[in-house]
């Protein structure tokens, strides 16, 4: 069964042998053939770079046996295309060219001509796909409305986004402003991903559980809705929602495809709590990948037994894969799963 068949019955919820594997970031810093690229060109050249782009995007499926290919990009392209640009510190971390801190800010951002100038990420898309035909899946992704905000509001990185926390409370109607910019913009740059060839769309939610206790909703959650409605069926979507359980219920009935679930939950009471048409995508932890194969092996064998009874599961990591993380190990973990049904 190629890969592309495989991740589409997954999300379908159809009893599978395996579960199909990608991870998240599977192209990165981890790759010494990734860091050579990057000794030429920077990170923004590279993702504006359709030829450079699918270069990378193919750099991990090159190695490991993996079921999907994930475009190399940014969630914060986004943003840049509506006008805030984005680059990186030399300690590390995100910083955007200036913070979002008036309505007058919010209102210059430029929605009209956002997802034109993202084009560039559509002929990836379309690269990708005529590269690997029907062999792969290519996923398409994006953050969600609040995961953006977060980056705009505090000027880029920073430990729980002191001064996205402040506008929130102290001026929501600009923050819920941005928030709607931001959701106009994402339907019509997922549909321009979908239209390329992409088989499903990950929505990274990456800070929705920053919210304080009865904010989610208001400040994240609705606004992932609105891009769900949206879209209706036009694609599969994958949710990535941190520390989901606090809100299970409410994800749970919703249209989302597929809820990616992260390290710090136990997957399978979230498969019990799911409907049944619902997937479920995780969660090893990422940071096994730094330490030793045999580990790795163990700990994949048991999220794979005890995921077994049950169909739609998506294995992948918990969070993104981390610089440090060791080729050997990932060796291990593609070969654990795409094994796991000729040795069970
Ligand atoms: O292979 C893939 O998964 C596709 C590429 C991908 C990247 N970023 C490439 C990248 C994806 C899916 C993302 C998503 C992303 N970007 C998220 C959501 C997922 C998550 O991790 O929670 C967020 C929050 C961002 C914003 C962002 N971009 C951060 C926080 C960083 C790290 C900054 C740092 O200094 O460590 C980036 C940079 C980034 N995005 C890298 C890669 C490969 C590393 C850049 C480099 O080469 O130095």
């Amino acid at each position: 069964m190629t890969g592309r068949e495989r991740m589409r019955r997954a999300l379908a919820c159809q009893k599978l042998e395996r579960p199909p594997i990608w991870i998240m970031r599977q192209a990165g810093r981890y790759l010494p053939e990734y860091r050579a690229l990057k000794e030429k060109y920077d990170f923004v050249e590279m993702v504006k770079s359709p030829s450079l782009a699918t270069e990378v995007t193919l750099q991990p499926l090159q190695r490991f046996n993996l079921d999907a290919a994930i475009v190399f990009s940014d969630i914060l392209v986004v943003n840049e295309a509506m006008g805030q640009p984005y680059g990186f510190r030399e300690a590390g971390g995100i910083t955007m060219e200036f913070p979002i801190e008036e309505l007058r800010q919010v209102r210059e951002l430029d929605h009209e001509g956002a997802v034109e100038r993202l084009a560039y990420v559509g002929q990836t898309i379309k690269m990708l796909r005529d590269s690997l035909q029907e062999e792969k899946a290519v996923l398409g992704f994006c953050g969600s409305p609040w995961t953006l905000a977060c980056y705009a509001v505090e000027g880029g990185s920073a430990e729980g986004f002191p001064k996205t926390m402040a506008l929130a409370n102290e001026d929501p109607a600009i923050l819920e402003k941005l928030l709607e910019k931001f959701s106009k913009v994402l339907v019509r740059y997922a549909r321009l991903q979908a239209k390329s060839g992409a088989d499903a769309i990950q929505i990274f939610d990456t800070w929705g559980n920053l919210c304080p206790q009865g904010q989610y909703e208001k400040w994240s959650l609705k606004w992932i809705l609105e891009i769900v409605e949206e879209l209706g069926n036009e694609i599969p979507l994958i949710l990535y929602a941190r520390n989901c359980s606090q809100h299970l219920e409410t994800l749970a009935s919703t249209k989302i495809n597929c809820l990616s679930v992260d390290h710090s939950q136990d997957i399978l009471e979230i498969r019990k709590k799911l409907p049944p048409e619902m997937a479920v995508q995780g969660n090893l932890n990422p940071e096994l990948l730094e330490k030793d194969p045999d580990e790795v092996k163990v700990e994949a064998r048991s999220i794979l037994e005890r995921m077994q009874p049950h169909s739609g599961h998506i294995f992948n990591l918990g969070h993104g894969i981390r610089p440090m993380a060791k080729i050997e190990c990932m060796e291990t973990l593609v070969e654990t799963v795409t094994n796991f049904a000729k040795t069970s």
